[in-house]
């Protein structure tokens, strides 16, 4: 299935060509003057140029091969030499109501060659806490994920678990000194406790504690080196106790990642990557890649000539190669972050022979992606390009900094789903929305609205802006936010459900009225919209379309009554196309990870 404008461009093209010129010039855009075409292609001024050409003359040459197209209803040279097209009433109609009958796409094209895709996002770590930058992985990996696989893709999202570093060691030894795991700390092969001795709220007490102790106190910042250490060299009561922070941490994520409609295939920890590591290191050395550096094993992946100035403790400045090299083995024998990411790599080629894998992390890490990436392609673990580190900016609080919870701390995606939640059930009443509503029906439409403002805030900013946090603006239902388009989506379910009580159903569409030209122009521009949207990996082409559809079925349904359209013929076919409209803004929606209720 073909949206117009592709099908138009393709017209366009082929009439370029019969005039011998580059077809790449030949693109079709939407109109810079919706009132007299709906697109226009400006490809006969530079076409003109490069053929030393009269540009009005060759754009009424490629005119003519497009007379005649029963698409058009008209074709005309303005200006210098754009040609301006406008849709037959015909066509727009026919469009529609194959969107309308694509229950599954809403009028989106598939992929033509379908990838296998893993994306690595959220990347939360055991007991540590989230911060904004948790926060903004998870929202933009999860619309990824839905956008990759509306499209056709097979996709994994992987969560990648932080749960082998440093912070793991620190917990052991912290758990350790309030003794109350003594049958843990025992130097044997176990039996070990099946109850985990730890709860959530001990890891989240202890681990701030014992990351302030360890920089203050160095004898215990070695014994937590040495036990993370231990424990990834297999002391069996460590990973005992580890299994259980690990798993208490995880369904406690879980909970949390699904209050905000964001969930994984896989739950894949850096830990499931350590066994992998031996057999890495070895291969690493064998080919050679694998070079002693001050008593670590590092993979140089600076080319030659790529350097940058560094300057040493001696003051005097030197040319380091840029990126520095990967640390694969610590000086102390460690496995690195770099390491278990590398080894992730081996692995997710293993279990799912991906074709692309797309790392959805916050910026300051590009360099370490760098690193990972180049690394990878050396090993011969992946094709150059099929790693691509997906970068964002910030969300920031009023201070320009990122931003912080009411209490000043660190960000807990609890605490915001609630404080969110609170601002939702406060606009709906002001609003009289949903207030006459069981109260569980309420309490879903408020978690719903609140969802919808935080996704539909971040996810209408290009990827890689920064935006601010602003709770008050996200939650207007006006304007272009999240619970805006959840109301438009509402008002049309209602509709669509007052139409069935007086028996009348969606039929035959017929496009007459302008807003319904504009209606059935903007459903056929969502398939284009996904494409955009993942070639570039920006899932606000999408936020940008559900608020262009809202808006146009906004005006449409001022401009053109439905349940006392003038005849049955309009009534059904107005209905027909605001099911069209109801389901393509749902499917938007859907994309950023957004549900809607089905009333309020
Ligand atoms: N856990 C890491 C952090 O908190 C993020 C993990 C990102 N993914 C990866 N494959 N390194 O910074």
């Amino acid at each position: 299935m073909t949206d117009l404008r592709t099908e138009l461009g393709e017209a366009v093209a082929a009439a370029f060509a019969a005039e011998g010129v580059d077809t790449a010039l030949a693109r079709v855009t939407a109109s810079d003057r919706p009132d007299l075409a709906d697109f226009q292609s400006n490809g006969a001024l530079a076409a003109a140029k490069a053929l030393k050409a009269n540009p009005r003359e060759l754009a009424a040459k490629v005119a003519a091969h497009l007379e005649g197209d029963a698409r058009l209803s008209s074709i005309e040279i303005a200006g210098p030499g754009f040609i301006n097209l406008k849709l037959s009433d015909a066509a727009l109609a026919k469009r529609a109501a194959e969107v309308a009958a694509d229950a599954d796409h809403s009028g989106a094209a598939l992929v033509a060659e379908p990838r296998k895709v893993v994306i690595d996002y959220a990347g939360p770590n055991v007991a540590k806490p989230m911060h904004v930058g948790h926060l903004r992985s998870s929202i933009i990996g999860e619309s990824l994920k839905r956008l990759y696989r509306f499209r056709g893709d097979t996709v994994w999202g992987d969560a990648h678990f932080g749960d082998w570093g440093f912070q793991m060691g620190l917990l052991i030894v912290a758990t350790g000194d309030e003794g109350k795991v003594e049958a843990f700390m025992a130097d044997g092969d176990g039996p070990f406790p099946a109850e985990s001795p730890v709860t959530l709220e001990d890891l989240e007490r202890l681990y701030p504690q014992a990351a302030a102790k360890a920089k203050e106190d160095p004898a215990f910042r070695d014994r937590a080196r040495k036990a993370t250490a231990e424990l990834q060299g297999g002391r069996a009561g460590y990973r005992a106790l580890w299994k259980h922070m690990h798993d208490v941490s995880m369904a406690a994520l879980q909970r949390e990642f699904s209050a905000l409609g964001v969930t994984f295939d896989l739950w894949n920890g850096e830990s499931d990557a350590d066994p992998l590591i031996p057999g890495m290191v070895d291969e690493l050395r064998d080919k050679g890649l694998l070079v002693e550096d001050d008593g670590a094993q590092v993979v140089h992946v600076a080319r030659p000539g790529e350097t940058r100035k560094k300057k040493l403790a001696d003051g005097s400045v030197i040319e380091a190669p840029s990126p520095p090299p990967l640390l694969v083995v610590s000086s102390e024998g460690s496995a690195m972050y770099g390491t278990t990411d590398l080894a992730t790599i081996k692995q997710r080629r293993r279990d799912q022979d991906f074709d692309l894998v797309l790392y959805v992390v916050d910026e300051r890490q590009a360099e370490h992606f760098e690193q990972v990436f180049r690394g990878a392609y050396l090993a011969g673990y992946a094709a150059e390009g099929q790693l691509n580190h997906l970068g964002f900016g910030t969300m920031n609080g009023p201070d320009g900094k990122p931003f912080k919870t009411r209490a000043g701390g660190v960000l807990k995606l609890h605490d915001l789903i609630t404080q969110a939640t609170d601002k939702a059930r406060e606009r709906l009443k002001e609003a009289k929305l949903g207030d006459d509503l069981p109260e569980g029906e309420f309490e879903d439409i408020a978690h719903k609205v609140a969802v919808a403002a935080l996704k539909f805030a971040d996810l209408s900013n290009s990827r890689t802006t920064s935006y601010v946090f602003d709770i008050d603006r996200f939650m207007s239902f006006e304007g272009k936010t999240g619970p805006y388009l959840l109301y438009q989506a509402v008002r049309i379910k209602s509709l669509l459900r007052k139409a069935a009580d007086q028996g009348a159903a969606p039929g035959p569409i017929a496009i007459v009225e302008p807003a319904e030209r504009d209606l059935a122009l903007t459903l056929d521009a969502f398939s284009q919209a996904t494409v955009e949207a993942y070639d570039k990996r920006m899932p606000h082409v999408i936020a940008e379309h559900a608020y262009r559809l809202a808006q146009s079925f906004s005006k449409f349904y001022a401009a053109c009554p439905v349940l006392i359209a003038p005849d049955e013929a309009t009534k059904g076919s107005r209905l027909a196309l605001s099911k069209a409209a109801l389901d393509q803004l749902e499917a938007a929606l859907n994309l950023l990870g957004i549900d809607t209720p089905e009333r309020m």
